[in-house]
Formats: C-alpha cells, sequence, structure tokens
C-alpha cells in the first residue's frame, strides 16, 4: 500500500495554500470591489468578513483536511457517511471553475507577449473582443480561435507537468518559484505605479472613505463574496491541501499566516491598479471612473490602455503585469484542479497519473470549447452560475452542516488546539455556528432573490445564459450525486497517492 503523499515543509504547505488564495480575484477583482462599495470604508465590512468567516472557515477547513486526512469527498464522508454529497458538490464546482480559469490564464500569457509591441493598439476593447477573441454576436458560436487555443495548450502542460510530479515535487516545488517570483514581479509593478503621474488622485479616489454606504447590506455581501473567493475556501482546495499536511502541524497559525498574505496582496493590488488607474485618467484628461472596472475589462482593456500612455519601458511593464497574473493564476488552477484530482485518486483507488490524466485531460478537453469564436460568452454564462452557487451555497451547506447537523465544531476545536500555539475559543465557535450562518443564509437568499427579479443581464440574453449558464450547474449537481452513489474502490479509504 502507497503511502500518503505529505508536504517536504511547513513554508511550502503555506506557500501552496498562499498561491492558491492568491489569484485572479486579487489583482482584478478586489480594487474595483472596493473602490466600489464604499473605498476607504469597505475595510470595515472586509476585515469583519476576514475576522468572523474566511480566517475561521479557513482554520476549520484545515482542521477537518487535517483530521480526516483526505480529499473532500473523503473527508466528508469521514465525517459523516451521509455528507459525502457535500464534498462532491465542491469538488465538481471546481472542476468546473477550473475549465474556463485556464482560458483566461492563456488570454494574460497571449497578453504578455502582445505586450512588447503594444499589438493591442489604440482600440484597445475592440481588439479584445475582436481581433483577439474574435467573440462574435452573442450566442455566435464557431471555429477554434489559435490565438487562445495555443496559449491553453501551454497552460495545460504547465499544469499537468506539475500535477503529475506529485505534491512534494510538483505542487510544492511549483509554488516556491512561483510565489517568490510573483511578489517580486508585482512589488516592482506596484513602486513603479506609485511613481506615475496621476497615481496620487487614482489612491485618493480609491480610500476616499464613503461611510454612508455601508447602511447598504449589498456592501456586507460584496465583502463577505470577495472573502470566500480570495481565499478558496468552500471549494474543497483547502481541505484536499491540509490532508497532505504532516501530524505535528499547527493549523490556526497557518491559517493566520495564509488570510493575512492574502489580504496583504490583496491591498497591494488595490494600491497598484488604483495608481494605474489615476495616471491613465490623468494623462488622458479623463476621470477616474471612467477606468474603473474590474475583471476580463480592466486586465485586458483597460491595462492595455494604461500601458500605451506610459512614458518608458512601457513593454515591459505589460509583460511583468501580465505575467504576474499568469503566476498568480497558474498556482490557484493547480490547487483547484487537485481537489478531483485527489478525489479521483481515492474513490477509484488509482494512481495519481490515472487520476491526472483523466481528470486534469477532461478539464483541459472541456476548456477547448471558451477558446472557440464566441466561447467568451459561454465562458461568462457559466462563471456566473458555477461560481455564484460556488461562493455561496457550498459555504452555507459546509457551515450549517459542521455546526448543526452532525455538530462537529466541538471535535475540530479540540483538535486544533492540541497542535496549536493560538487557542481556539469561544469567538471560532460563535462565528462559525452563528454569525456565518445567518449571513451566508441572507446572502443567498437574497442572491437569488435578485436572480428572479433581475434576471441576468449585462447584455446577456437568458437564451444563451440560460442553457450554458443553468446547464453547467446542472451537470455539476447531478455529477456530484453520481459520484457520491459510486462504490468506493477497495482499500480507498486507506491508501491514497504518493510522490
Ligand atoms: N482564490 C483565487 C483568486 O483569488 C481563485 C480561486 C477561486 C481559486 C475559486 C479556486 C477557486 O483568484
Amino acid at each position: 500500500m502507497s503511502q500518503r503523499s505529505q508536504w517536504g515543509t511547513r513554508a511550502g504547505f503555506i506557500l501552496a495554500a498562499v498561491g492558491s488564495a492568491i489569484g485572479l480575484g486579487n489583482i482584478w477583482r478586489f480594487p474595483y470591489v472596493a473602490y466600489d462599495n464604499g473605498g476607504g470604508a469597505f475595510f470595515l465590512p472586509y476585515l469583519i468578513a476576514l475576522f468572523t468567516a474566511g480566517i475561521p472557515i479557513l482554520i476549520m477547513e484545515f482542521i477537518m483536511g487535517h483530521k480526516y486526512g483526505g480529499s473532500s469527498p473523503l473527508t466528508f464522508s469521514r465525517l459523516n457517511k451521509k455528507s459525502e454529497y457535500v464534498g462532491w458538490l465542491q469538488v465538481f464546482i471546481s472542476f468546473g471553475i477550473s475549465t474556463y480559469y485556464a482560458v483566461i490564464i492563456a488570454w494574460a500569457l497571449a497578453y504578455s507577449v502582445y505586450s512588447f509591441n503594444l499589438s493591442w493598439g489604440e482600440n484597445t476593447g475592440e481588439f479584445l473582443m475582436g481581433s483577439y477573441l474574435q467573440a462574435g454576436e452573442v450566442g455566435s458560436v464557431g471555429g477554434i480561435v489559435p490565438s487562445v487555443f495555443i496559449p491553453l495548450v501551454i497552460v495545460w502542460a504547465v499544469v499537468l507537468a506539475v500535477l503529475f510530479k506529485g505534491v512534494k515535487k510538483g505542487i510544492e516545488a511549483a509554488n516556491k518559484i512561483f510565489i517568490p517570483a510573483l511578489v517580486v514581479l508585482f512589488l516592482i509593478i506596484v513602486l513603479r505605479a506609485v511613481t506615475l503621474e496621476g497615481a496620487a488622485q487614482g489612491l485618493n479616489a480609491f480610500f476616499a472613505p464613503d461611510w454612508s454606504q455601508l447602511g447598504d447590506p449589498s456592501v456586507w455581501t460584496a465583502a463577505y463574496t470577495q472573502i470566500f473567493f480570495s481565499l478558496s475556501i468552500c471549494f474543497a482546495i483547502m481541505i484536499t491541501y491540509s490532508s497532505y499536511l504532516p501530524k505535528k502541524s499547527d493549523l490556526t497559525n497557518n491559517a493566520f499566516i495564509t488570510g493575512l498574505s492574502n489580504s496583504g496582496f490583496e491591498l497591494l493590488a488595490g494600491i497598484g491598479v488604483f495608481s494605474a488607474i489615476g495616471f491613465v485618467a490623468a494623462s488622458t484628461g479623463n476621470g477616474i471612473d471612467d477606468f474603473a472596472a474590474d475583471g476580463v475589462g480592466l486586465a485586458f482593456a483597460i491595462f492595455p490602455q494604461i500601458i500605451n500612455q506610459m512614458p518608458f519601458l512601457n513593454g515591459l511593464f505589460g509583460f511583468m503585469f501580465f505575467a504576474s497574473l499568469v503566476l498568480a493564476g497558474l498556482s490557484s488552477l493547480i490547487s483547484i484542479s487537485e481537489t478531483y484530482i485527489a478525489a479521483f485518486q481515492e474513490k477509484f483507488s488509482i494512481s495519481r497519473t490515472k487520476a491526472v490524466a483523466f481528470g486534469g485531460g477532461l478539464s483541459a478537453l472541456i476548456s477547448i470549447l471558451y477558446a472557440t469564436k464566441g466561447g467568451v460568452h459561454i465562458l461568462t454564462a457559466v462563471d456566473r452560475y458555477v461560481l455564484t452557487v460556488g461562493v455561496g451555497l457550498s459555504g452555507l451547506i459546509e457551515v450549517i452542516l459542521l455546526a448543526w447537523v452532525i455538530r462537529k465544531v466541538k471535535d475540530l476545536q479540540d483538535h486544533a488546539n492540541g497542535l496549536s500555539q493560538i487557542r481556539l475559543g469561544s469567538w471560532w465557535t460563535i462565528c462559525l455556528t452563528v454569525i456565518t450562518p445567518i449571513l451566508l443564509g441572507y446572502m443567498m437568499i437574497a442572491s437569488l432573490y435578485s436572480e428572479f427579479t433581475a434576471p441576468y443581464v449585462d447584455g446577456y440574453p437568458l437564451s444563451l445564459v440560460g442553457p450554458w449558464g443553468m446547464g453547467a450547474l446542472g451537470l455539476v449537481i447531478v455529477a456530484a450525486a453520481i459520484f457520491t452513489k459510486l462504490k468506493w474502490k477497495e482499500g480507498a479509504n486507506h491508501s491514497a497517492n504518493s510522490n
């Protein structure tokens, strides 16, 4: 029987967990979410969300993975036979995310090369949707777009190679390179951005507190959503990663280090992004609001404009920005993919190689769908549904299950307190059993309500979002049920992956 994989060092585990947490969400999501939800005032709900839900749940997932030593489905089934489904639900949400997360990294890879001669020209938005993605009409589907497909192949080649190599020699080794490189690159970017003309206006806009917004529940929802997404919690990831920890591990401490590093990086990204926006606003004589955006628009339409305007070595700055997106994205994609690789390995008692080839290979194949003409619209639809449920519902189910249905919070607390410097007290139990379920419950109801009263608009007709978005979500829910029903292969409960 093979020995279960383990991290080589504590730092290796922390780098991998931080690598998962720091992703596209930190760079392109956080700055705008903060700006849009009260600016400086947003830090209050954000910090409250971090300390009442983010870190407490991260601690809980670290303990679950460590105590029960399995992928998310195995961990849940060891907690209670009947709760295996929750593990599979998380795994298939992650699977769904991995199919399109890879594509966004591929775009960033292409753009890092485009930076050198500013291939996107003056009209960056038109270049993105037209020449580059060949998006066409919403709902149109066409052939493969080589400029997306080729970098996509490279992204998967790197990710699968890392995953084939295993936990210590693959994931840990990769993160030991990616994360320090990312931090250095990003520090240079931020230093350059804050010294640009107009950066101060950008930062003023970013930090200017609008306290009146804190009365609006949607600001609080935004804070909790950002924390869940950014910390990669309730996606099976942190459970899987902590299942590879050695017996003696200070779980609580590790969770604090991971959570605080992630938020530190997020703040740094906010400063860098808004300095750059301040610069482009000043140099074009426009307002900050003309450039403040998030997601694909910020990274692939606004940033190219910023890079166009920059005084010297702008190509290099552009390259570093997109390379940061690639590094941040890769380490997150590796963590998302490890969730189903570990789960398949254990459930079917197969080798890591087979699990990577099957699971990773399938996700890679599906991702080609988004590399077609019009594929970006499908990506948007799938992201919208899979992620909304991923962030809200799966967190709610996990917390309610542990705190109220199978009531394991006390057991988990004892486990961590036997190992950690920081003792978990009533702060932790109250957050998990009372505060988080109420807030997540409220969030879920509010988002369902808005789903029915104001169905997804933003230029996306229901005829597109419906079949693709709901279809993907339906597949996730059904696949989770099927995999729960399948029998564990003989020996699966004990053996696991070897390095
Ligand atoms: N936490 C990562 C980010 O901030 C992304 C992520 C989300 C990773 C969901 C896995 C699952 O971008």
